[in-house]
C-alpha cells in the first residue's frame, strides 16, 4: 500500500504592515484557518518610506496575533521569492481590496512565480468594510489627531499617536 507523508501547509502573508490595520487582521484571521502554519512576514517595499521600524512593526503584529496559535511573525530584508525558499513555503497570501489592487498584485504574483516557480500566490478578498482602508490613510488621520478606533487596535492607535508626537508633526 502506498504511504503518504502529510506535509504541513505553510502560508506566507507578506506586507509592509506600516502599521498593521484591521484590514490586515481580517486577512490574517481568515488565512490562519486555511493553513497549518501562517507566517506574517514584514518585508521592504522599496518604493515606501516606513514610519515604523521593522522591529516596531513586528512587535505590533505579535501583540495583535498573540491569540492565534498557528501564526508566526517574522521579517526578511531580501526578495520574497528567496524567503519562500528559506522557509520551504509555497503559498503566498495577499489581500485584494478593490479592482485597482489587482494589476499590481498580478505583477507581483507573476514576478514571484518567475523568480521561484515553486511558489503560487492566492488572493483573498478583503472584507468590504475595510476595502477603502490603507496604512497611509491611518497615518494621515493620526497626523491630524483623528479618531482611529474603527481601523486599528488601541495599541496601534497609541503607537501612531506617539510617533506623531515624537516626529513633531512630521509624517
Ligand atoms: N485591508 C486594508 N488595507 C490593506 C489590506 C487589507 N486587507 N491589504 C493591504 N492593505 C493596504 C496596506 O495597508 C498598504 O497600504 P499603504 O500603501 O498605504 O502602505 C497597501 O494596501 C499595500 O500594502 P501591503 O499589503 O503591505 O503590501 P506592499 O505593497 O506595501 O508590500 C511587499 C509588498 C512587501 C510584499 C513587496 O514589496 C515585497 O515582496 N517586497 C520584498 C522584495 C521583493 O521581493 N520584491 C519583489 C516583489 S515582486
Amino acid at each position: 500500500m502506498e504511504q503518504y507523508i502529510s506535509v504541513p501547509r505553510i502560508g506566507v502573508y507578506p506586507g509592509s504592515f506600516d502599521p498593521v490595520t484591521m484590514g490586515h487582521m481580517d486577512i490574517i484571521l481568515r488565512a490562519s484557518k486555511q493553513f497549518d502554519h501562517l507566517i506574517v512576514a514584514v518585508l521592504n517595499n522599496l518604493s515606501k518610506n516606513a514610519l515604523f521600524t521593522v522591529e516596531e512593526r513586528k512587535d505590533l503584529l505579535r501583540k495583535m496575533t498573540a491569540d492565534i496559535p498557528n501564526v508566526e511573525v517574522d521579517s526578511f530584508r531580501d526578495l520574497l521569492a528567496n524567503y519562500m525558499r528559506d522557509k520551504n513555503a509555497h503559498v503566498i497570501v495577499r489581500g485584494v481590496r478593490t479592482i485597482t489592487d489587482f494589476e499590481y498584485e498580478l505583477q507581483m504574483a507573476s514576478t514571484n512565480h518567475k523568480l521561484n516557480p515553486d511558489v503560487e500566490t492566492i488572493f483573498m478578498m478583503t472584507n468590504p468594510k475595510y476595502s477603502y482602508l490603507s496604512s497611509s490613510l491611518v497615518k494621515e488621520v493620526a497626523h491630524f489627531h483623528g479618531d482611529l478606533s474603527d481601523w486599528v487596535s488601541p495599541e496601534v492607535g497609541q503607537a501612531l499617536h506617539q510617533k506623531v508626537k515624537e516626529n513633531g508633526g512630521k509624517k
